[in-house]
């Protein structure tokens, strides 16, 4: 028997919530089921909204500090789930993982820098990058079966010809989600310790292995890679409190971490509201059955996914995340033009979903469902596609 109802539908219209209140302002229109934006239409963990009642009703709100128990839950978390052994001066507390990332890029590297990222990829790596006058190079995603593979090749070849001063791996990687494997990060830290480039890992998707598969923390796999990373990671994507704005950010090397986190600590950019270590203390302590009930809800969903399109959806294939709750979704084999997709998914089948083109390089022809919503309106959602495509 289940603890946590996964099935039940809850409105989150008015609420402010991007997924339901933007429709219009994205899609042109609001009659859409809403299946893009990485957050869960799941109830958070009731420890944490406990958690949050219990200190809001002190009703004095003045500055806080974070408790020594907060650094703890997260140094404990990160050692149970991933094996990776962080020390309490190493980590600091960022508002967000791609503000994290725009720190990290404004600290490192100067206008005009080269940065390289591997798309398709989570979108703002590169807007981040170009809205601050850099230089994006992609190191494009290969594909291959029914998977995508780093090109490690074409990654030398950037490093030694364009002399990149920051790479932004997505580990695991947005929106295909794959858990790079030991070998392959073990090779990009390689590459990036010859070729003195920092790599900024974003780990937001890290707590959600699905299938069994694992992911691990890049820092972790060798000496080369704790001396070049600047890792990311959060307990948003996991326990949907991405509206909490409470992520970390490990730095092993001292080289790096004692500049980087003495500029966060100046600008006072690393100060945690007590929301959001309250928040963050209680997902990391408590959350933990929560997240083992999770994550066969959204296993069972991507099943349900690639049956559905199997049995119903030939020119659609789902291609299976090894992490998070998105899927790529391939439809190549609709044979339709951008325009006509978006418009088969937008104005036929009434479905706001992300499109592929968005993530760049390797979007086309794609488009990235979310899954992280209850079985019987991902059924129906899937219903109104069919009915669309076999209407036309
Ligand atoms: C890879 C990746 N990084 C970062 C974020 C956003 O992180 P934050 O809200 O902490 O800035 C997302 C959200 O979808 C993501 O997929």
């Amino acid at each position: 028997m289940n603890k946590y109802n996964f099935d039940k539908i809850i409105d989150r219209r008015g609420t402010g919530s991007i997924m339901t209140d933007c429709l219009t302002k994205v899609f042109g229109r609001d009659d859409l089921c809403p299946l893009w934006i990485a957050d869960m239409d799941f109830e958070v963990c009731p420890a944490i909204s406990d958690a949050i009642e219990k200190r809001a009703s002190h009703h004095i709100y003045g500055y806080s500090q974070a408790p020594e128990s907060y650094w703890n839950s997260i140094i404990k978390w990160i050692r149970k789930r991933h094996k990776w052994d962080v020390a309490h001066e190493e980590i600091t507390f960022v508002a967000g993982v791609v503000r994290g990332y725009a720190y990290a890029l404004n600290f490192f590297t100067q206008k005009g820098d080269t940065v390289v990222i591997q798309q398709p990829v989570y979108t703002p790596f590169r807007n981040v990058a170009i809205g601050n006058h850099r230089r994006v190079v992609s190191n494009d995603l290969i594909k291959k079966d029914d998977t995508y593979e780093m090109d490690l090749e074409g990654l030398e070849n950037i490093f030694r010809e364009q002399k990149p001063k920051l790479m932004v791996l997505c580990n695991p990687h947005n929106p295909i989600g794959i858990c790079w494997s030991k070998e392959t990060l073990t090779e990009v830290a390689r590459l990036a310790r010859k070729y003195d480039v920092v790599v900024v890992s974003d780990e937001i998707h890290g707590d959600l292995g699905l299938f069994g598969h694992k992911h691990t923390p890049f820092a972790s796999v060798s000496e080369d890679a704790a001396m070049v990373s600047i890792s990311f990671g959060a307990p948003s994507k996991t326990f949907n409190i991405p509206g909490v704005t409470s992520s970390w950010c490990v730095v092993k090397n001292p080289e790096l971490r004692k500049p980087f986190f003495q500029w966060l600590q100046v600008n006072e950019l690393n100060v945690p509201t007590w929301f959001a270590t309250v928040a963050t203390e209680a997902a990391y302590t408590y959350g933990e059955e929560w997240l083992e009930e999770l994550i066969p809800y959204i296993e069972d969903n991507i099943i349900a996914v690639e049956e559905y399109c199997k049995e119903n959806l030939p020119g659609i294939h789902p291609v299976r995340p090894q992490a998070s709750f998105l899927i790529w979704l391939d439809c190549t084999g609709l044979k339709l033009s951008h325009d006509a997709l978006i418009d088969l998914f937008v104005n036929k089948a009434h479905l706001a979903l992300n499109d592929g083109e968005t993530f760049g390089n390797g979007g086309e022809g794609h488009m990235r469902l979310n899954v992280a919503n209850s079985r019987g309106m991902l059924l129906n959602a899937l219903e109104q596609l069919k009915n669309a495509i076999y209407t036309e």
